[in-house]
């Protein structure tokens, strides 16, 4: 031993070859991991490679060739009587709720005018300008007040105890 370099003994050599080792094996999992984490945020359903109903499905569009038509004077899609005004209707009315709300409704022309004003005042329905006597007449036309299908409440009856 003539020069004075510090030299590790063999255990020490192979005490630092393990702990390499370690290391290495630490930065494979560390790197796994954040191949798995990066992954996900970019796939959170998962690596979709498709099924086999998803192709069959877009092979065959099962579109129903009566749904964008007028069938009977009905717009199928909407349900909105075909007539004057009513593609105003359909364009401003659909716009936030089901078409079906309002031709569930029945009101005559100054009911759905009240209508229209109360969702204008709380619910941030546009003015409808030069279109809306169009649609109040539309409205007021096809979804009218029905005839009432029961008779009136029966009132000033003289009410008699059933004997037994
Ligand atoms: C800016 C959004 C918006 C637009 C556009 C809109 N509405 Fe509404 N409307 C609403 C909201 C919100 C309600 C309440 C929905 C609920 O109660 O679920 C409503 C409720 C209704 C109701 C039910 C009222 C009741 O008393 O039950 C009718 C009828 C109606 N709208 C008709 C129309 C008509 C006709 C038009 C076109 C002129 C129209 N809506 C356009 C937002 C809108």
């Amino acid at each position: 031993m003539s020069d004075d370099k510090p030299i590790i003994s063999p255990e020490q050599r192979a005490a630092y070859d393990r702990v390499n080792t370690m290391l290495n094996r630490l930065t494979l999992v560390a790197v796994g991991i954040v191949v798995v984490v990066v992954t996900l945020m970019f796939f959170p359903q998962g690596l979709d490679l498709g099924t086999a109903d998803q192709v069959a499905a877009t092979e065959v569009p099962e579109v129903d060739p009566l749904e964008e038509g007028i069938v009977d004077g009905i717009h199928v899609e909407t349900g909105f009587v075909v007539d004057e005004g009513w593609e105003l209707v359909r364009a401003n009315c659909t716009a936030c709720h089901s078409s079906k709300l309002v031709t569930q409704n029945r009101a005559d022309r100054a009911g759905w005018e009240s209508m229209i004003r109360w969702m204008q005042e709380t619910q941030k329905l546009w003015d409808l300008g030069e279109n809306e006597p169009i649609i109040l007449d539309y409205l007021a036309k096809h979804y009218a007040p029905q005839r009432k299908g029961r008779r009136a409440r029966l009132t000033h009856i003289e009410w008699y105890e059933l004997e037994p």
